[in-house]
C-alpha cells in the first residue's frame, strides 16, 4: 500500500520507494501539509509549531486561539482572501462579487489504479498505482474541490491535480485553479528554472529564492521556448549527485505559471498550474473543471537523481505504450536540406542517398501543400501541391517505400495564412479581437482550436492526406505564439476560456488522429522546442528539440532538456557544417555523438556530402544501432556540474543491468598544452570490471567511479570522444 490514512491521527501518508508525503485535516477541517522528503518512519505533524504572529489573523471560529492562522500554517491547497496572505492556489468569483475561497475537509477515498482523463493528457496507470482523492468544500459558495494524488511508487513520483465542482445553484467563475500547491515549512531553497528563446530552449538558471514571490511562466498560449513548465527546488548545496531536490512538472502545453513564495517565517510555497492571467472559466451549476496534472518528485541524490525519476516516468507512463520500447527510425529531414525548394525528383535523390547510408525514413518538411513556396502563404490548405511535386503524394510515398524507406510528412495544423483558401472561406476561424487587426507572426494567424468545427475540418483534411498515401510519421509544427486570443464562437463573458479550450481542441485532434492511425508516429515541434512538455509527450513520443541544429549549441539545449526529459524524447539531427544557424564549423563525428543522445537523424543535403563523409555516416548509423537501446532505456548522468566546466561537456548512459555504459565527451574549448579531460563516471556497478572498447583494457566500476577516467588531449575545433564500456565479470 502506498497510500495510508491513519483514522486516529487523521494523517495521510503517501509513500514511494524513497519518499514520504504527509498531510492531515485538523479539527477545523483545514488540510495541513505536513511533510515531503526522504522517508522518516513516522508522523511528521510534530514539525508544526503554533504561534501568534502579528498581522496573521485567525479564522472566525478560532478567534480565541491567536496561535492558529491560515497565514502561518502549511496548507495543502491554499484558499483565497480568508486569511492566508500568501499565494492562493485557487480563486473563484461568485455571483455576489466575492472572490474568497475557504476550503475545509469533507472526506476521502483511496482506490487502486487511476481514472483516465477524458480531454487532457494524463500519466498512464502503472501496475502499482494508487489514487487518493480528498474532497474539500467551501460551503458558502457551494464549491467542492477534489484533490487527486496518483502515487507511482517505483518511479518516486506523485501526480497531482484538482477538480472543481459547482454544487450550488449559481454560476461560479474560476479565475485561478492550480494543479499543485506544496508548502515547505522549513529549508532554504535554490530554484532551477528553464528559460530560453527560439533556437535556445530550456537553459537552466539556478537562483537562490528571495523573500517574497518569484515566478516563471508563459502567456504565449504555448508552453514556450521561453519558460518550460518545469521547476526544481533544491537545497542550496545540492549538486548533480548529492542533496535534496524537488521537481514540479506540469503536464500541459498552454499558458502556465510556476510561483514560489518565501514567507515571513522562511517557509516556501510552490504553486503550479494554468496561468491565471487572462484565464477565467464559468462553471454552471453541476459542472466540473479538471486542471492539468502536475508531476512531483523528490530525490536525495541530487539533480541527476531527480532527472532519472522524470526520465523513468516519462518513458514508461507518459509516452504512448506503442512507442515505449519500439525503435525509432533514423530519419533524414528535408528542411535544412532543401527548405521550400524541392520537387519529388529531388526528394527521391535524397532518399536514394539516405538509403545507401543506412537511414530508415525520409521526412518531407514544410512546402508540399497549397501555395506554399515560402512561409507567407498556404497554411490551412492541406491539399497536396502536385504541380510542385510533379506527382501525387501517393506516387512519391510509393517510390520512397520501394527504396526501403519509411515516409514522413510535415503539418502545422493549428495555423492559417491570410493568403489561403481556408482563410478566405472562414476568416472567423482565426483567433482575432473584433475590430482590431491581429498580430501576425511569420505572416500567419492562429486557428481557433476552441471551435469544434475547426477541429473537425483539420481532422478531415489531415485524414484525406494520410489516407491517400502511406505515411508512417507526422511532424506536427507550431510556429508562432498566440496573441489576440479571442474566439468568434464564444460569448464575451467566456473569452477567458479560449486559451485553455484551444489546448483541449489541439489535444482532441491529436487523440482522434492517433485513435484512427494507431501506428502513426507524431513528432512534436514548435519552431523547434517551443512546446517541449509532458502534455505533448503524451501524444508525441519525440519532439524536435530546437531549430538550432548547431552541435555546440545543442550541447546546452540537450543538457538543459535532460533535467526533465529523457534522451529518447529529444529530436536531434546531424546538420551541415558550417551550421545554418550559427555558421560554426564542427567535425562530423562530434555532430553525430551529440545527435545520438537524442532520436537520431540527419538534416542536410546528402548530395553535398563527399564519399568519405558518406562512409563516415554509414559507420555512425551502424554505431548508433549498437547503442540505441542503451541510450533510449539507460540511466542518464550529466558528468559536469552546471556552469562548472567551460572546457568540455560530458554525459553518460548506463544500461539498467549496469553491464554496459556509453560515455560522451565534447571539448568546447581546446587549449594548447592543456590538461587531460578527466571525469568521474557514475552509475557503474563497483563490483564489475568494465572493458573499455578501443582501449583494450579493463577497470573496476569502483575505480572508474572514484578515480574516474582521463581522456587524451584533443586538438582542433570541438573534438569529441566516446567511450563504450562493457562489464566482463564480477570483481
Ligand atoms: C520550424 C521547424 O522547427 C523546422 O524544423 C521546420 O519544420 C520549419 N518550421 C518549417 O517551416
Amino acid at each position: 500500500m502506498s497510500i495510508l490514512h491513519n483514522e486516529q491521527t487523521g494523517i495521510f501518508s503517501l509513500e514511494t520507494a524513497h519518499s514520504l508525503y504527509q498531510m492531515k485535516a485538523d479539527a477545523t477541517g483545514v488540510l495541513l501539509h505536513l511533510y515531503y522528503g526522504g522517508k522518516t518512519g513516522g508522523d511528521m505533524d510534530y514539525l508544526i509549531r503554533y504561534t501568534d504572529r502579528g498581522f496573521s489573523g485567525n479564522p472566525y471560529e478560532l478567534s480565541s486561539n491567536r496561535g492558529y492562522s491560515l497565514d502561518t500554517l502549511p496548507q495543502e491547497y491554499s484558499g483565497n482572501g480568508v486569511g492566508d496572505f500568501r499565494l492562493p492556489a485557487v480563486q473563484v468569483l461568485s455571483e455576489n462579487g466575492s472572490r474568497s475561497v475557504d476550503l475545509r475537509f469533507v472526506g476521502y477515498a483511496i482506490a487502486k489504479g487511476r481514472r483516465q482523463l477524458s480531454d487532457l493528457p494524463f500519466v498512464r496507470e502503472a501496475e502499482e498505482t494508487e489514487t487518493l482523492t480528498i474532497t474539500l468544500r467551501d460551503s458558502v459558495i457551494d464549491l467542492d474541490l477534489e484533490l487527486k494524488y496518483h502515487v507511482f511508487p517505483s518511479q518516486d513520483v506523485i501526480v497531482r491535480s484538482a477538480r472543481l465542482i459547482n454544487t450550488g445553484n449559481q454560476p461560479l467563475v474560476i479565475e485561478k485553479a492550480a494543479s499543485a500547491c506544496v508548502d515547505f515549512l522549513y529549508g532554504d531553497f535554490d530554484v532551477i528554472h528553464f528559460h530560453g528563446r527560439h533556437c535556445m530552449e530550456r537553459i537552466p538558471e539556478r537562483l537562490s529564492l528571495p523573500r517574497g514571490v518569484a515566478s516563471f511562466g508563459s502567456r504565449r498560449g504555448m508552453s514556450s521556448h521561453h519558460s518550460n513548465p518545469f521547476v526544481i527546488l533544491c537545497d542550496r548545496h545540492a549538486t548533480e549527485n548529492t542533496g535534496d531536490c524537488y521537481g514540479c512538472m506540469l503536464m500541459y502545453s498552454g499558458n502556465h505559471l510556476e510561483e514560489m513564495e518565501v514567507d515571513q517565517a522562511g517557509s516556501t510555497r510552490l504553486v503550479s498550474g494554468i496561468h491565471p492571467d487572462g484565464f477565467s472559466w464559468t462553471l454552471a451549476p453541476g459542472e466540473a473543471f479538471q486542471t492539468p496534472e502536475a508531476l512531483l518528485s523528490y530525490s536525495a541524490n541530487g539533480l541527476n537523481g531527480l532527472s532519472r525519476h522524470y526520465h523513468d516516468i516519462i518513458r514508461h507512463q507518459v509516452i504512448s505504450p506503442r512507442w515505449q520500447t519500439a525503435k525509432r527510425p533514423v530519419l533524414i529531414n528535408s528542411w535544412e536540406a532543401a527548405y521550400f525548394d524541392f520537387d519529388a525528383e529531388k526528394i527521391l535523390r535524397f532518399a536514394r542517398s539516405a538509403k545507401e547510408m543506412g537511414m530508415e525514413m525520409l521526412v518531407l518538411d514544410d512546402g508540399w501543400f497549397g501555395k506554399r513556396d515560402d512561409d507567407n502563404a498556404g497554411l490551412g490548405d492541406w491539399v497536396v501541391n502536385e504541380k510542385k511535386l510533379g506527382c501525387s503524394m501517393q506516387e512519391l510515398s510509393d517510390q520512397i517505400h520501394a527504396l526501403g524507406l519509411e515516409f514522413g510528412l510535415w503539418f502545422e495544423p493549428e495555423m492559417v495564412n491570410e493568403d489561403s483558401d481556408l482563410y478566405r472561406a472562414h476568416p472567423d476561424w482565426a483567433l482575432a479581437d473584433p475590430d482590431r487587426k491581429p498580430m501576425l507572426a511569420r505572416n500567419q494567424l492562429v486557428l481557433d482550436m476552441s471551435r469544434q468545427d475547426v477541429v473537425d475540418y483539420l481532422f478531415d483534411a489531415m485524414c484525406a492526406v494520410l489516407d491517400h498515401a502511406k505515411i508512417e510519421y507526422v511532424k506536427w509544427d507550431f510556429n508562432r505564439s498566440i496573441s489576440n486570443c479571442y474566439s468568434h464562437a464564444l460569448s464575451a463573458d467566456r473569452q477567458g476560456e479560449v486559451a485553455h479550450r484551444f489546448m483541449l481542441g489541439t489535444y482532441q485532434l491529436l487523440d482522434r488522429l492517433l485513435k484512427r492511425y494507431p501506428d502513426l508516429m507524431i513528432e512534436g515541434c514548435s519552431g523547434g522546442g517551443g512546446r517541449f512538455d509532458a502534455g505533448m509527450l503524451y501524444y508525441c513520443p519525440q519532439i524536435w528539440c530546437s531549430d538550432d541544429s548547431d552541435a555546440v549549441e545543442r550541447l546546452e539545449i540537450q543538457r538543459g532538456t535532460s533535467y526533465g526529459y529523457p534522451a529518447s524524447t529529444m529530436g536531434a539531427h546531424v546538420s551541415a557544417s558550417p551550421n545554418h544557424q550559427t555558421g560554426r564549423m564542427t567535425p562530423l563525428s562530434t555532430r553525430s555523438i551529440i545527435a545520438q543522445s537524442g532520436t537520431f537523424g540527419y538534416e542536410l543535403n546528402p548530395e553535398k556530402l563527399t564519399d568519405a563523409e558518406k562512409e563516415e555516416i554509414k559507420k555512425q548509423i551502424s554505431d548508433y544501432h549498437r547503442f540505441e537501446l542503451l541510450i533510449a532505456e539507460g540511466s542518464y548522468y550529466r558528468l559536469t556540474e552546471l556552469d562548472e566546466n567551460k572546457d568540455f561537456e560530458a554525459w553518460m548512459f548506463v544500461s539498467p543491468d549496469q553491464k554496459e555504459a556509453l560515455v560522451n565527451l565534447v571539448m568546447t574549448h581546446v587549449r594548447a598544452n592543456g590538461p587531460f579531460p578527466h571525469i568521474r563516471l557514475q552509475g557503474l556497478n563497483p563490483q564489475y570490471h568494465y572493458r573499455l572498447e578501443g582501449e583494450n583494457i579493463a577497470h573496476s566500476g569502483l575505480a572508474l567511479v572514484n578515480g574516474g577516467f582521463a581522456f587524451p588531449q584533443m586538438h582542433r575545433d570541438y573534438p569529441a570522444a566516446q567511450l563504450h564500456l562493457v562489464a566482463i565479470d564480477e570483481a
